[in-house]
């Protein structure tokens, strides 16, 4: 066991305190009573999503595959398909998990990209749900959010609780955001059809000192392009304009979440460095996310990052 890391080295290749590399793509960090559960894409034999647990944020324990081909699955009060194989056999392809505790249910729950495993073409929001946070969860399967297209995606929980699902919709074209239901195991209302026409990907969202951030990227498949970010003043606002941060590639990075530390409120832009020609050896970059007195975001390269 490996348990003495005390930074992050960008883009070279982490391990867990076994040793062994982390597989969490495109994924989400969850703070749970003291503990950090790292959730992402684990393409790897039958795996789609697995967990990692962190006190520290830089020493990552293995905790579960929480989805794989043989997940159990339950019937929902949504139509859903609940295949995690296609009919052949083979894997459907499952991406961006994203994770948050629900008071009401008192469950975790989990949106996703899901894909039929080819081609883009099933662009449909799959969900699921935990009595833990790393137990095995249970797949409820995968729809189109009021019939419509359903690719990049993050949620987000507002400080009344409120959640929101935001996803790429319109062959990516728009950005729609959801109300959740009050059990988030639903999509109410579509509340904000945001940068119609701009192909903005990767969404993640952070709320600071009253102001909403939304990160995301433009729309090149596995290269990286320039992030940008908007603002509200509410979710279900109007968003401000797109503003670059970072340089031109976002320092060959995709967003995957902002993080905000339990203890100290500061915030990190957290991102893939994908590789596209090997999906597994895809890396991360942590950069901090700090604020300027206008608060306006920032984000600069560091080849190692200390979190605090
Ligand atoms: C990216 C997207 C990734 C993945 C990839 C496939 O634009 O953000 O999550 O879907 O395309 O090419």
């Amino acid at each position: 066991m490996e348990n003495n890391k005390n930074y992050l080295a960008n883009g070279e290749i982490w391990r867990d305190t076994d040793g062994n590399v982390i597989h969490a793509h495109g994924g989400h960090i969850l703070f749970w009573r003291g503990v950090y559960y790292w959730y992402g894409e684990n393409r790897t034999g039958n795996r789609y999503v697995s967990v990692y647990a962190s006190k520290d944020l830089m020493n990552w324990e293995f905790r579960r595959d929480v989805i794989t081909t043989v997940t159990k699955t339950q019937e929902h009060r949504i139509k859903t398909d609940r295949a995690l194989v296609t009919a052949d056999g083979k894997k459907i392809n499952i991406e961006r998990p994203k994770v948050v505790y629900n008071k009401k249910i008192q469950k975790f729950v989990m949106w996703m990209h899901v894909e039929n495993g080819v081609d883009y073409s099933l662009a449909a929001c799959g969900i699921a749900v935990s009595d833990t946070p790393d137990g095995d969860f249970i797949y409820l399967g995968a729809f189109n959010p009021f019939g419509y297209m359903s690719r990049d995606c993050t949620l987000f929980v507002d400080e009344d609780d409120t959640a929101y699902f935001i996803s790429a919709s319109r062959d990516n074209a728009d950005l729609h955001m959801y109300r959740l239901t009050d059990d988030y195991l639903n999509v109410d209302k579509l509340v904000n059809k945001l940068w119609q026409g701009e192909y903005r990907e990767a969404p993640a969202v952070v709320k600071r000192e009253g102001i909403y951030y939304m990160f995301s990227s433009y729309c090149t498949g596995w290269a990286p392009n320039q992030c940008k970010y908007a603002t509200a003043t509410g979710m279900e606002n109007s968003w401000s304009v797109l503003n670059k941060i970072g340089d031109e590639t976002t320092y060959r990075t995709q967003p995957a979440f902002i993080l905000t530390v339990a203890d100290t409120g500061s915030t990190y832009y957290f991102s893939d460095r994908w590789n596209g020609q090997n999906y597994d050896d895809s890396r991360y970059v942590v950069l901090p996310l700090t604020f300027d007195s206008n608060q306006n975001p920032m984000i600069e390269y560091l080849d190692q990052v200390t979190i605090r």
